[in-house]
């Protein structure tokens, strides 16, 4: 894409970003490797999974592996969990000064009993003085954009989105993703669109959408129903990061997925060596899916512990499935736009 001559879509302060979808951030998927595929797909920026501060001020070092990204992957945000407004606003300090995201986030979603228990993630929109104090506190630490992507609230008698993304917003927040569920919903009911719409008529600065995403045709109905700027799709990237291409999964070749699992497969191993091929077994899992293979036949593919044996695993199963495994790439992951 020539972006010299395209309109952004959207701004993130001053921040141009090209393109409708957006991957969500989630913790165990959306790290380095994947987020590189679906960026190189087209989502329009990545937020890396969030960072723990109270982990990082205590310099767990899991923490910063988690930073991992390439610099042709900007805009990258970071994305920041925490009851703490103080402790955030340090942590996104230093990651500001040694990692130069472009971006970063405030998760105020997180509905893990022990992460809002403690009042961080949607604890937070329990909160609204927290909420007034991460806002100013973090924009007055960092020089890069701070976006919110929050909840409709705690529970179904307190919807508090518009008031807290108000909030936010007159404390500094650049753009509000909202999921369409409560804490209490987590992810049992199907997510509403409808508030979605209605924040976007309230704020004057970029709505995101997410919920329930699975398919080409969801992402343009939520676009078109709600008017929001980006629709930012989690769970159905897992076996269809190509939806950011505007592609369901039924169009997507077997040899364009063996080539996308083989690069995923290699980077992870490049960029986490330590991890070994575990962290891979999920997206593999979940791109055989719709191939019903023999239990036989997934089960030495998901417990073999060696790259190499899993990388000829992979050969043979997709070459069974009619994949060409030596055609030309079709999308070169090697490098991305800048
Ligand atoms: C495994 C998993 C991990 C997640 N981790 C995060 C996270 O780190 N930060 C965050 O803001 N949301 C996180 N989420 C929530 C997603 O970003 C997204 O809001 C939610 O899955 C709804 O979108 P979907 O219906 O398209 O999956 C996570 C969700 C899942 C399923």
């Amino acid at each position: 894409m020539d972006k010299a001559t395209k309109t952004p879509t959207l701004m993130i302060g001053d921040i141009p970003i090209y393109g409708q979808l957006i991957l969500a951030p989630m913790d165990g998927l959306s790290d380095a490797s994947f987020r590189w595929i679906t960026r190189k797909l087209g989502s329009a920026y990545s937020v890396s999974e969030f960072i723990n501060t109270l982990d990082y001020a205590n310099q767990k070092s899991y923490e910063k592996k988690r930073l991992l990204y390439r610099d042709s992957e900007r805009p990258f945000s970071v994305q920041l969990l925490d009851n703490d407004a103080v402790r955030m606003a340090e942590c996104a300090a230093r990651i500001e000064e040694e990692f130069h995201p472009d971006m970063i986030d405030i998760n105020m979603g997180c509905s893990a009993k022990s992460v809002c228990g403690r009042g961080a993630g949607v604890g937070v929109m329990r909160n609204p003085q927290l909420v007034r104090d991460i806002f100013r506190l973090v924009t007055q630490a960092v020089s890069v954009p701070v976006t919110a992507k929050m909840r409709l609230g705690w529970d179904e008698t307190n919807h508090n989105f518009i008031e807290l993304s108000e909030l936010a917003v007159e404390n500094g927040a650049k753009l509000v993703a909202l999921h369409g569920r409560t804490q209490k919903n987590s992810f049992n009911k199907p997510a509403r669109w409808a508030p979605i719409g209605e924040l976007k008529r309230r704020l004057n600065v970029p709505v995101v959408g997410n919920g329930d995403v699975k398919t080409v045709a969801d992402a343009r109905q939520m676009l078109n129903e709600t008017g929001c700027d980006a629709a930012m799709v989690g769970r159905a990237a897992k076996a269809n990061p190509w939806i950011f291409s505007w592609r369901d999964r039924a169009e997507v070749s077997v040899t364009e997925v063996y080539q996308t699992a083989r690069f995923q497969l290699k980077d992870m191993l490049r960029l986490q060596p330590e991890r070994g091929v575990m962290p891979f077994r999920k997206y593999l899992k979940a791109y055989l899916d719709p191939y019903d293979l023999p239990r036989p036949q997934m089960k030495p593919l998901l417990t073999t512990d060696d790259p190499d044996i899993l990388l000829g695993l992979m050969n043979e199963t997709f070459l069974s499935l009619g994949a060409l495994v030596d055609a030309p790439l079709i999308i070169d992951y090697s490098e991305i736009y800048r």
